[in-house]
């Protein structure tokens, strides 16, 4: 079979986890690679063996007709743009999260997918790790009950990578838009996708980008903008109130003055509980009794798998061998929350969501 051929628009860091599982695709070859910063574009076609390099995207669509499928790994300003040109020149499309910068954006996105009857899948990663699998396998098969309640959290003591990230202009927003965006699909994901009907949220900037903090930060952009700005919030809280009832109470940070970076993600059902990280535990009733459920076997978050299956389920949608897992629809649902919490936070009301 004719395999179909790849192009990655920004090459920079998590572009990698993309090249390296079209690489290990049958179905696929990389054919291109773009990027506007020459050197990284140099580099990692260096890296891959990709000859063909373009600093705009229209050069590269225009020139290569033949590019079947591309995947948009671009600073989050350019998601929207470099997506649509990609879809009007009939290219299916891997979109990385957040989706865009604003839902405006997003719903664009959309209607350009529909108006090319091409794909359009969000990169919403999370999805495709083990342990949503397990989970969904509990929660299908009825043993959580009604998943009414969860609360997540990403939350850095000095973690605001620097570079794009603190750049509103190319990063739409902080952690929320970063951070908060995987949880929060994750978790619409796990209870079935419900729609969100409003949101009452708040953002702090406080601590800046901490700059100076003399103590190393974990996180850091490898690809900088040249001005190392910060007019993105460091804090962002939120309860998310979905239309089957249920609620999600969210914080995501990059800077808080908390003991330890937090990573936590839990589910609360009718008949059990679960949480994903920092680790996976089942609670439940046996009996009457309570029970923690202990699974056999890894359960941690596998990242690389999860990078895996999602590349390998978009080329299968392209195929035509299976569903769009993360589809445009779930990626304007998300920056609609995503706005009404930027929204709330202005006016100190909740802010209803109609989709
Ligand atoms: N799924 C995940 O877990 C995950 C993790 C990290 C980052 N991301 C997302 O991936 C995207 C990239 O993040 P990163 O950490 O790789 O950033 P990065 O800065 O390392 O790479 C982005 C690259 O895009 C290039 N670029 C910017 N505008 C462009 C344009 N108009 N045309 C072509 N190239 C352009 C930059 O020069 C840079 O090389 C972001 O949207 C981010 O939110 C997702």
């Amino acid at each position: 079979m004719k395999k179909l051929k790849v192009a990655v628009i920004g090459v920079g860091n998590i572009s990698y986890y993309h090249i390296i599982n079209y690489v290990a695709n049958p179905d696929t070859e990389l054919v291109a690679f773009c990027d506007i910063n020459p050197e990284t574009l140099k580099r990692r076609g260096a890296e891959f063996g990709v000859t063909n390099l373009f600093e705009d995207y229209h050069e590269m669509f225009e020139k290569m007709p033949e590019i079947d499928l591309v995947s948009v790994c671009t600073w989050n300003n350019a998601h929207a743009p470099a997506a649509i040109a990609a879809l009007n020149a009939g290219k299916h499309v891997l979109c990385e999260k957040p989706m865009a910068m604003n839902a405006q954006e997003a719903e664009e996105m959309r209607a350009a997918a529909k108006r090319s009857g091409k794909i359009l899948q969000v990169g919403f990663v999370r999805r495709f790790g083990n342990d949503a699998a397990v989970i969904r396998d509990f929660s299908e098969r009825g043993d959580l009950g009604e998943l009414y309640y969860a609360r997540a959290s990403y939350v850095r003591r000095n973690g605001n990578p620097g570079g794009w990230f603190g750049n509103k202009a190319l990063s739409g927003g902080g952690p929320l838009i970063d951070l908060g965006v995987h949880v929060i699909d994750l978790v619409r994901y796990l209870m079935g996708n419900p729609a969100p009907v409003s949101v009452y949220g708040a953002t702090f900037r406080k601590l800046g980008n901490r700059k100076n903090i003399k103590t190393p930060r974990a996180y850091h952009a490898t690809v900088t903008s040249k001005e190392d700005l910060c007019d993105v919030e460091d804090l962002a809280t939120a309860l998310i109130r979905f239309d089957n009832g249920a609620v999600l109470n969210v914080q995501a940070g990059f800077c808080l003055n908390l003991g330890k970076d937090e990573t936590n993600i839990e589910l609360f059902g009718t008949k059990g509980g679960v949480q994903l990280d920092p680790a996976f535990n089942l609670y439940t009733e046996m009996n009457d009794y309570l029970a923690d459920v202990k699974l056999v076997g890894d359960t941690a978050f596998d990242f690389d798998g999860a990078f895996r299956g999602e590349i390998y389920s978009f080329v299968d949608a392209v195929l035509g061998r299976g569903p769009v897992r993360a589809s445009a629809d779930d990626g304007v649902a998300l920056m609609k929350i995503l706005d009404a919490i930027y929204a709330s936070a202005e006016t100190g009301k909740e802010i209803a969501i109609g989709l």
